[in-house]
């Protein structure tokens, strides 16, 4: 089973493969910041720090979501905060492998 570890903790959580990243965690009683759950919002961004290629691709509601976190992001951080950055969304993200993430404030 895939093992999502939450960076710079001590946590770290055995997940079904193919399980939606927020609902997994959730159900191992670790909430995640989030808002929509739909994939609109992007309250639920993360950056994955290890494994990006152990979830599924985003799709396009992930995808443009992202699009406008990055935008958003590089006007207030400066282009450095996103350069490099694998930002995903908990609540879209599929689990196929392990991963390490960190969510962003
Ligand atoms: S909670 Fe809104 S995009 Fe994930």
């Amino acid at each position: 089973m895939p093992r999502v570890s939450i960076k710079d903790t001590t946590k770290n959580f055995e997940v079904e493969k193919d399980g939606i990243l927020y609902d997994s965690l959730y159900d191992r009683g670790e909430e995640l910041p989030h808002g929509c759950l739909s994939g609109s919002c992007g309250a639920c961004r993360v950056e994955v720090t290890a494994g990006k290629e152990n979830l599924q691709p985003p799709g396009v509601i992930e995808q443009n979501t992202i699009e406008a976190l990055r935008d958003e992001f590089s006007q207030t951080h400066g282009s450095d905060f996103v350069k490099n950055k694998e930002i995903r969304l908990s609540c879209r993200a599929k689990v196929l492998g392990d991963v390490t993430i960190i969510p962003i404030k």
